[in-house]
């Protein structure tokens, strides 16, 4: 995650970016590394750092920052997802493929849960449930993935953490072809 968000920070908002933003969140010249775990709050203190620097609320940067990182997680995850599979299909199998695997291979690393119902060919079920509420990720994931296929699609959350919800639930409509 650290990764992926210094990458986003300093390809949207330039090379200098990245370390104002450790500095604004206390964190100094802090170098993170890939496959290493760090404390949640160091997330979240850099989350709200770039938020301020950037002029918007956490949840509008948590959703650009899940879109850019979408097609960064398939391309590390590409010999887990069969080729024919798109938006819903990846979303649906995400759980038992690339989640299960990143467990298994980075240890400390703890992904959401995703309990994924396909309700038809276009439509799909995703609940999620994390201790970080990151469902504005999540989203912005959806998005991502939908980009990165050409796909048009819909997501609503009928129910979410933030609005006091046990977990959040987001449903994923896909317009036909
Ligand atoms: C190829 C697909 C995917 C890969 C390889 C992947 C991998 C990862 C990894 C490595 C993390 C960080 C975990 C940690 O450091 O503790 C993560 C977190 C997360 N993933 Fe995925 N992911 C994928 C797809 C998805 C999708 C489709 C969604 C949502 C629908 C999703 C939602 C999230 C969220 C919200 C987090 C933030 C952590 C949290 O909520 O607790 N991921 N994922």
């Amino acid at each position: 995650m650290f990764v992926h968000l210094r990458k986003f920070t300093e390809e949207r908002y330039g090379a200098a970016a990245w370390t104002e933003v450790l500095a604004a969140a206390g964190l100094g010249s802090h170098v993170y590394l890939p496959i290493t775990s760090y404390p949640d709050e160091e997330l979240t203190a850099i989350v709200v750092a770039a938020a301020h620097a950037t002029q918007q609320e956490v949840p509008a940067l948590l959703e650009s920052f899940g879109e850019f990182v979408a097609p960064h997680l398939i391309a590390m995850y590409r010999h887990l997802l069969k080729p024919a599979w798109r938006t819903l299909d990846v979303l649906e199998h995400v759980e038992e493929t690339a989640h299960r695997a990143v467990r298994v291979e980075q240890p400390g690393a703890t992904p959401p849960y995703l309990e994924a119902t396909r309700e038809s060919e276009t439509e799909i079920t995703i609940r999620y449930t994390s201790e970080r509420r990151l469902c504005f990720v999540a989203k912005g994931i959806i998005r991502g993935l939908s980009r990165h296929f050409g796909e048009a699609i819909a997501i609503r959350e009928p129910h979410c953490m933030h609005r006091g919800a046990t977990r959040c639930l987001l449903r994923v409509e896909r317009e036909r072809a």
